[in-house]
């Protein structure tokens, strides 16, 4: 890979950058729309992740933080770790924009000094952060998930520099969530969910149900509850991974469908019904508008920065993500999941994941042998990718369960198996992951078409989740909080 941008790349990258700072400036002269500020901040942030990726190539190689990519007729070493660069320019983004949503309630809040002894008027507070500001309270909030993000960074440069084992791996997003999940009890301690309705009728009313107000209060168990979560989200992204773009384009896909659950909560609904106020004087802001708004400034930069990556990484590679890149945008949606109290609907957006979690379990918790990578087998004759085999050498042959739970897998076309004709046993098996599956469903293919093939699936899922999620809400839960009535901002939906 040269260093170097060549003339267009160079002259299209100052373009962008100069109208962002444009309209950065520009937003000085109103109010200051923090939206407006953090879109012009991610097409800065795009700019020089961009750039910056196609200087340091060299110096990471220089550094040993290299890859070879197995994939390819000649295997050659590209620079690893390059979701470090994307991640430090996404963390000073988030710095630079804290005076943006938050300067207004800072200013209009305290007498200077610190002291917030300046009674404000209710409603003047209302319209000072009327879809744009933030109250003050939120600011601990978004340093947590700074917090958070700076850890999973750290340790996730760690893990590719040391090469981690997968045991030690797994407890890294576990230790950076802490930030998180303590300012999460110190500032919210909503540890409520939604019961879903048909559930209702079998509910008791105890200390911790509720089926006349329909939720359930997990207490501690809630905090477990987001401890998984965030332990989840980062590990199904770095498993899901091991072909040309599939590890920065899964995350694309799910922050751009969560910014569409998001915008659809920025659109007034007519009157409130909470209120009661019918006819209503006016259009209301949805409630959780806020928390959909916080969304929107985490994922706007975030999105920057993986577009920058993904046209390095797509096929055919120039760089590696690392190690660093997964848990950070597995993390991303995690803070953003916990802080904007919508974590079922992420879930709903990581199925995919949660499919390759589930299907990988055998080989995860070594129920059957898992080898150090499981990406597809390249076929330098044809230049196609083939579903990677785990072997069963004749000396060690598959217990007497394995040979059950192979056997019936293959069976149920989830797997493919081999067996040797002269001992009858099962000499070797497909690779546990959905990359390996769709190979065998729809045989060998090209790298990129494969990557296309699983983004397109992962999109097609994702967009019929939010469509059951908004549409068909009310058959599962008693509510929608996307402006129907009965809608409880206290509540994890
Ligand atoms: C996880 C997977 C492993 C998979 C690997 C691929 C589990 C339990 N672990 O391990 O099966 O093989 O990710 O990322 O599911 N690489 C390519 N082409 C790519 C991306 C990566 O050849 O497009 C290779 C490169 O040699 C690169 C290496 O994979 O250096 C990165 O692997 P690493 O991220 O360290 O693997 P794990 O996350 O431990
Ligand atoms: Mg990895």
């Amino acid at each position: 890979m040269t260093a170097a941008l060549s003339r267009s790349e160079a002259w299209s990258l100052l373009a962008l950058s100069s109208t962002c700072l444009g309209i950065f400036v520009n937003t000085f002269q109103g109010d200051g729309a923090p939206l407006i500020v953090s879109l012009a901040f991610s097409g800065l942030a795009y700019s020089v992740t961009y750039a910056l990726i196609r200087w340091l190539g060299p110096t990471f190689i220089g550094a040993g933080l290299k890859g070879k990519d197995m994939s390819k007729a000649i295997k050659k070493e590209i620079p690893e770790t390059m979701g470090a660069v994307a991640a430090s320019i996404y963390l000073l983004i988030l710095i630079a924009f804290i005076p943006f949503p938050f300067y207004k309630d800072i200013v209009a809040a305290t007498s200077g000094g610190g002291n917030r002894d300046v009674v404000v008027q209710a409603a003047e507070v209302e319209t000072g952060r009327f879809l744009h500001r933030f109250p003050h309270s939120k600011l601990s909030a978004y340093l947590s998930a700074l917090l958070t993000l700076h850890t999973t960074t750290l340790l996730g440069i760690t893990d590719d520099i040391l090469d981690l084992r997968w045991r030690h791996k797994v407890l890294i997003p576990a230790l950076a969530s802490l930030p998180l999940l303590l300012v999460y009890y110190v500032d919210f301690g909503v540890t409520s969910i939604v019961i879903p309705r048909f559930l209702l009728p079998y509910i008791p009313n105890t200390s911790i149900t509720n089926s006349e107000s329909g939720l359930i209060h997990l207490g501690p168990l809630y905090y477990v509850y987001m401890a998984a979560l965030s332990i989840f989200a980062p590990n199904s992204i770095n498993i899901l991974a091991g072909i040309n773009g599939i590890e920065v384009g899964q995350s694309i896909v799910v922050a751009v469908l969560l910014m569409l659950n998001s915008s659809l909560y920025l659109i007034p609904f007519p009157g409130n019904p909470i209120l009661g106020s019918s006819p209503p004087p006016r259009e209301y802001p949805h409630p959780a508008t806020d928390s959909h708004l916080f969304t929107l400034y985490l994922l706007l930069p975030f999105l920057g920065v993986s577009i920058a990556l993904y046209t390095h990484n797509r096929y055919p590679a120039r760089v590696f993500v690392g190690d660093t890149y997964c848990y950070f945008a597995g993390m991303v949606f995690a803070v953003v999941g916990i802080l904007g109290h919508f974590s079922k609907t992420l879930l709903l957006l990581l199925i995919p994941q949660i499919i390759n979690f589930l299907y990988s379990s055998p080989q995860l918790f070594k129920l059957i042998p898992c080898p150090r990578h499981r990406l597809p087998k390249y076929n330098a004759r044809t230049n196609l990718l083939e579903p990677s085999v785990t072997e069963y050498p004749a000396e060690r042959p598959p217990s007497n369960f394995q040979t059950m739970t192979l056997t019936a897998l293959a069976k149920m076309h989830l797997l493919e198996i081999q067996i040797d004709p002269e001992t009858n046993n099962i000499r070797s098996s497909t690779n546990f992951t959905i990359l390996n599956l769709w190979l065998v469903w729809f045989g060998p293919m090209r790298e990129d078409k494969l990557a296309l093939g699983l983004l397109s699936m992962q999109t097609a899922f994702g967009l019929l989740g939010l469509f059951v999620r908004h549409r068909m809400a009310l058959w599962i839960f008693s509510l929608d909080n996307r402006g129907f009535p009965g809608w409880g901002e206290g509540s994890a939906v």
